[in-house]
């Protein structure tokens, strides 16, 4: 399946059969954790917790929002700069790597009992633990009743395509048609899964510049900058498999100016091929 198709196909699964996971789709996970790379600096690691580990079942609390899961992938990281961007997109390959295998998959952030599976971690008190999700096999019958109720509708309502996305600056909005060979990169940004569907993501294309920011929000808990790390791995994923090359870089000047609550973050430069 090509990435664009993953991006398409994934959507946010909070019903489950309950069936543990199969020990060769546990062993993929983990094989697929042990080889991940980000381009991006931070320390993160993704764990994955089962409910059905020795003889006691271990408890592992969602508050109600998923059931039937056996089993958690859980996201550690340590503070820093691009710390959450860099988890972020470090999380959002797995969540890609185990649609691609049937599974389903939902970013959870509020709705966990944290305790639990900071044990199951071993949290040290250096780290972070505010992203959590299920994997497992989808409870279809309940899909069922989900799309019927209409209560995934988040899942098909994505903003238009020019209104986060910027040409030159955030005064004018890019078009599809002028975001040239960058349109399935971008088009596969707006398909990412955001918190609460709020799409906090903002990129300015500018002379094969694509600048990213994250709309910072008042709220309590603001998810931007996961966010944003999620857009950025469809964003590279799509490029990489396009062969559009280049490489993200942060720009001290831009990084200084700050724009109302748009926050900068990174930079991707395009490469110049080389002359023979
Ligand atoms: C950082 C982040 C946090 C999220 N937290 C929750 C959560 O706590 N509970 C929940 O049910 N869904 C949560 N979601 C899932 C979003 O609601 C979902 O991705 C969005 O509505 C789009 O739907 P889709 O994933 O089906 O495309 C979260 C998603 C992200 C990216």
């Amino acid at each position: 399946m090509s990435t664009s198709e993953i991006i398409k196909q994934r959507r946010s699964i909070r019903n489950y059969t309950g069936e543990p996971l199969r020990k060769e789709h546990a062993d993929q996970i983990l094989n697929y954790i042990a080889g991940l790379k980000s381009p991006f600096e931070g320390k993160a690691r993704i764990e994955l917790v089962h409910t059905h580990t020795g003889t006691e079942p271990v408890k592992l609390g969602t508050y109600g929002v998923i059931s039937g899961a056996s089993d958690f992938l859980v996201l550690v990281y340590e503070e820093s700069d691009m710390g959450e961007e860099n988890a972020a997109y470090l999380f959002e390959n797995v969540i890609l790597f185990c649609t691609e295998l049937g599974l389903g998959t939902c970013w959870i952030s509020g709705t966990f009992k944290k305790s639990d599976f900071a044990k199951q971690v071993n949290l040290q008190p250096n780290e972070f633990l505010k992203i959590v999700s299920p994997v497992g096999y989808i409870n279809d019958k309940k899909r069922f009743v989900e799309t019927l109720m209409g209560s995934d509708r988040n899942h098909k309502s994505r903003k238009p395509f020019k209104e986060n996305f910027y040409d030159g600056y955030f005064d004018k909005h890019l078009t599809e048609e002028n975001a040239g060979i960058f349109r399935d990169p971008l088009e596969m940004v707006r398909l990412a899964p955001s918190a609460s569907n709020k799409q906090t993501w903002r990129v300015i294309l500018n002379n094969g510049m694509l600048h990213f920011y994250h709309h910072e929000s008042i709220a309590m808990f603001d998810f931007s900058k996961f966010d944003l790390g999620i857009a950025l791995c469809h964003f590279d994923l799509t490029c990489k498999e396009l062969r559009i090359a280049g490489k993200f870089e942060v720009l001290a000047k831009i990084k200084k100016i700050s724009i109302r609550k748009d926050k900068y973050s990174v930079t991707w430069i395009k490469s110049t091929p080389r002359p023979y």
